[in-house]
């Protein structure tokens, strides 16, 4: 891929700025330097490679190079969406599960902002706020898909499963073409962001419904319960060994079914 090929498939689409990089650090760090110097809504970074990909805390996200996708878009939320940021990363992992759908894929949300094939994590969304003194001006959302063999790191360097496109569909795939169709399904889902309609179409591709999971913050456990399904507002429902139900906010929590 180049910046050529890479304007020429997304061209369609209402992108304001697109930024081509073969390597970059983290396409989240560019981002969020992009939108302090107020670049415009939907916006979108790319990368072939990152040499300090991030996931959430100080975890790591390793992009191979020219194997995976690795992007971020600026967005600038309007109205309601100001008041649900942390809805975003749901909507980069529902767009991404769309993508795939279309694939012939079935992927499924580990809730609340990865995707998995088969029970292994194919793409990690990392959605961060771009602070305007003391409001939200902006919000960067990360998103980083294996797509290639190459793209899956050694799973002992990984805290679970992994895999990629390829690996799950059995043939070649066009990584342009997959990203156009993710940005496409974003776009679409942006303006339903939080109602009914998108709470339900994430809820149903929710991994581990009915199976026992164990919620984690920082490495110590915080709850766990069968996985019921999403509250309105996008916290997941469990339900315990005494058939209470627990809902689990968003924050800086790791989900892990329990075998
Ligand atoms: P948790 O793993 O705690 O559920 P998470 O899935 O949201 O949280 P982060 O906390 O954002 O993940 O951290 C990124 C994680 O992704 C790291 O733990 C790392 O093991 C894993 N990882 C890094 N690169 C890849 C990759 N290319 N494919 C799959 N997983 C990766
Ligand atoms: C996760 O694993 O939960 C989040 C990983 C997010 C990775 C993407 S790749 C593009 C963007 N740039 C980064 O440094 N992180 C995100």
């Amino acid at each position: 891929m180049n910046e050529e090929s890479l304007r020429a498939a997304l061209g369609s689409l209402p992108l304001d700025g697109l930024r081509f990089y073969q390597t970059i650090g983290s396409t989240n760090d560019a981002a969020l330097a992009w939108a302090a110097e107020g670049t415009r809504d939907l916006s979108v970074i790319f990368a072939e490679e990152q040499t300090h990909g991030r996931g959430r805390g100080k975890r790591q996200w390793i992009t191979s190079p020219e194997s995976s996708l690795a992007f971020s878009l600026v967005l600038h939320p309007v109205g309601v969406e100001t008041v649900i940021i942390p809805l975003y990363s749901a909507l980069g992992a529902l767009a991404v599960s769309q993508a795939l759908e279309s694939a012939g894929l079935h992927p499924q949300i580990k809730w609340p902002n990865d995707v998995l094939l088969n029970r292994k994590k194919v793409c990690g969304v990392l959605a961060e706020s771009v602070w305007s003194g003391e409001k939200v001006g902006g919000v960067v959302l990360g998103i980083g898909v294996n797509v290639q063999l190459g793209s899956v790191p050694p799973q002992e360097t990984l805290l679970f499963p992994a895999t990629c496109i390829e690996s799950e569909v059995g043939h070649p795939m066009d990584r342009v073409s997959i990203l156009r169709d993710i940005l496409s399904m974003l776009i679409k889902w942006r303006p339903a962001l939080g109602s009914k309609d998108f709470i339900r179409a994430w809820e149903q591709r929710l991994a581990f419904k009915g199976e026992w999971v164990a919620i984690s913050s920082e490495g110590k456990p915080v709850s766990s319960g069968r996985v019921i399904g999403l509250e309105e507002d996008g916290g997941l429902c469990l339900e315990d060994d005494t058939g209470k139900i627990v809902s689990v906010q968003f924050g800086e929590v790791s989900l892990r079914p329990v075998v």
